[in-house]
């Protein structure tokens, strides 16, 4: 049998196109991304998860899911070894705010863009593709806001925090603090529930042994977990949440929600955590080389005795 010949001109062509349509598959069908979750802390950490998850699978992308259990080093640690195993992107919900430099460095080094989904950090800006989620410092605001609205502008706060160096929680504080600061509200007492449901109700039950009924007016969570844990507390310890002691917290989950339509909770601020398609329409886009925006927020609502019962049914989370 005659084995056909190619000449050395023909295998290169054959050979460069086949290398083409690979790069053309690994920049669209064939996308591997690495996704950097904080963990599980919360009702709306899952939802966030579950979106970016659910989202990777209905375009047809491979997501590698790697959970940090709050710790930042793990998280450092997940990255490099989605850069070791030539991921086409990360995506990363950042614990902390600050500490990113070095190791987004080695991603850009890798030619594997890094997109910022949910906690902004600060980073030199030319080592992540862009940042999407909701806006902080605007959640702080219109709590304020609502409060010094709600209470005529007087009132002695408790504050149950979230994670210590997160931007979701600094952020939330540092608005919420200019927001009341010509008022005559105060926050009296601060204290990390690190935005979890357990630890929010720990720290309610040592406030309310620290202090005598009468001796503050509001609760203010930064997230609905660990409102909902206080409310525990507070209503174990014999008082009535939402009028013994006004609570106000951010995210707008489902059964927060219905605890504002029920008067437990006085105002939840949404806090979008549906973000899977923005974050793969910016994934595919710069894998495409197009141009994405270099921060997107969320559009969060407010939802208070006026809304809450029509909303609560609804919420997606
Ligand atoms: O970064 C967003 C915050 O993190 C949410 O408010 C909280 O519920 C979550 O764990």
């Amino acid at each position: 049998m005659k084995i056909p010949t190619i000449s050395p001109f023909r295998l290169i062509l054959a050979l460069a196109t086949g290398c083409l349509l690979l790069a053309g598959c690994s920049k669209s069908g064939g996308i591997t991304v690495g996704f950097v979750q904080t963990g599980a802390e919360s009702q709306w950490r899952v939802a966030n998860t579950n979106s970016i998850q659910s989202e990777a699978a209905k375009r047809g992308i491979t997501l590698k899911t790697a959970f940090a259990d709050g710790a930042q080093d793990k998280q450092i640690q997940a990255i490099r070894d989605f850069i070791t195993q030539k991921v086409s992107a990360i995506v990363i919900a950042p614990v902390t705010a600050t500490g990113w430099d070095p190791v987004l460095k080695e991603a850009k080094d890798a030619n594997i863009p890094v997109i910022v989904e949910d906690r902004s950090i600060d980073a030199d800006k030319s080592l992540y593709a862009c940042f999407i989620g909701s806006d902080f410092i605007k959640e702080g605001h219109m709590e304020a806001e609502w409060l010094i609205t709600a209470t005529g502008g007087k009132g002695r706060i408790l504050e149950l925090s979230g994670e210590p160096g997160s931007s979701a929680a600094e952020d939330r504080h540092k608005a919420f603090v200019d927001g009341i600061a010509s008022s005559n509200l105060k926050i009296i007492d601060s204290q990390t529930g690190h935005f979890k449901r357990v630890e929010g109700k720990q720290v309610m039950e040592a406030y309310l042994k620290k202090y005598a009924k009468g001796d503050y007016d509001i609760l203010f969570a930064h997230n609905d977990d660990m409102a909902l844990g206080a409310i525990q507390a507070i209503e174990e310890a014999g008082l009535k949440p939402g009028k013994d002691i006004m609570v106000v917290s951010i995210d707008g989950e489902k059964e927060a929600v219905q605890a504002v339509a029920d008067g437990k909770i006085n105002c939840v601020v949404e806090c979008n955590p549906m973000v899977g398609p923005i974050v793969f329409d910016a994934v595919q886009n710069v894998l495409a080389g197009k141009p994405v925006a270099p921060v997107t927020y969320n559009t969060d609502h407010l939802f208070d005795s006026k809304n809450a019962s029509t909303e609560a049914p609804n919420r997606p989370y």
